[in-house]
């Protein structure tokens, strides 16, 4: 039995900026993960068997075509580049991550798989070695996909990430606590991320100052997040959403959340990952966190729930 899990990912500042080579900064979220258990097939023979019961899937591959399916178009990719045939396993996944919520669950589940797969071929990758391949799993969902997601998620580190350069890993020196609320609409990244590119495209001179507004706040918050300077994050998360909104990429239920959170007593709120839907986060202290979760599903989210950031447990 070969057992590997990931966890989810929140990006706190600089999204859809980071496309565009400006630093954005994420972290684990531990407490939520995919996991993946492979076992040898009994009888012998049945070739590689995916079974995926939270996304609906069974399958037998090379019995479908690998185009059929998301997921077995991830184990391709996933076995092109170990450069071995199917494994003669099957492969249970699990995840207890929402699907298109901005919290990383593809890039998780492709971290799980192939964790699995190269140990049951017993090639297992380096860390390195695998996020360049999850990256390559992202591409097909994503189409050009900045990297911080898979970066993070293989990591489980907090990172400073910029496109193309080493990865950065941030030490919180103050663990603060964070309410992330989901929104509950699905929303697929690669639809505001070529919204952005199109107005980028359209209007360079507008958007490129608001990408780099976006890249000084990010160095901004590393400077407070190493420095255990919490409070200051409050309003740089509300500036970062004021221009995430001039990119396009909030939306009435995003920014609703947002305004109830603050109204509620948070230092700062704004929306998480690719934005239209999906989660927003909002920074609160121990005294505010009830309030601000009550508030936050009174305003309709579809699911709140608070963490302490930079005190999670790391286990692989
Ligand atoms: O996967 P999501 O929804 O967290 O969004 C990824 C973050 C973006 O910056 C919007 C896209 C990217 O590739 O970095």
């Amino acid at each position: 039995m070969i057992e590997a899990s990931a966890p989810a990912k929140i990006i706190l500042f600089g999204e859809h900026a980071v496309v565009y080579s400006q630093p954005a900064i994420a972290v684990p979220l531990s407490s939520l993960r995919a996991k993946a258990r492979a076992a040898a097939n009994h009888p012998p023979g049945q070739g590689l068997r995916l079974v995926a019961p939270d996304l609906g899937i069974a399958l037998e591959f090379g019995k479908q075509p690998a185009l059929d399916n998301p997921l077995a178009e991830v184990a391709q990719t996933i076995l092109s580049a170990i450069g071995a045939p199917p494994p003669d396993v099957t492969i249970q996944l699990n995840s207890d991550i929402p699907l298109a919520s901005g919290l990383g669950s593809g890039a998780a589940i492709s971290t799980v798989l192939a964790r699995v797969l190269s140990a049951a071929v017993s090639q297992p990758f380096t860390q390195e070695r695998l996020n360049e391949v999850v990256y390559q799993t992202e591409v097909i969902h994503h189409g050009t996909p900045s990297g911080i997601d898979n970066t993070v998620i293989v990591y489980e580190q907090p990172v400073y990430f910029v496109r193309d350069l080493p990865i950065e890993t941030i030490h919180i020196a103050q663990p603060f606590h964070l309410v992330v609320a989901d929104t509950g609409i699905h929303s697929p990244t690669r639809i505001p991320v070529g919204d952005v590119r199109k107005l980028y495209e359209a209007e360079p001179g507008k958007i490129s100052p608001i990408l780099s507004e976006i890249g000084h706040l990010v160095r901004q918050a590393r400077q407070a997040i190493e420095g255990g300077n919490i409070p200051v994050l409050g309003p740089l998360m509300n500036r970062n959403h004021a221009l995430l909104q001039q990119l396009t990429v909030s939306s009435p239920e995003l920014d609703r959340l947002v305004a109830a959170a603050i109204n509620a007593g948070a230092l700062g709120a704004k929306l998480s990952g690719a934005g239209r839907g999906g989660n927003m986060i909002t920074l609160v202290t121990s005294d505010t966190v009830k309030a601000v979760e009550e508030a936050l599903k009174q305003t309709g989210a579809a699911r709140v729930f608070a963490t302490l950031v930079g005190s999670q447990d790391v286990h692989h």
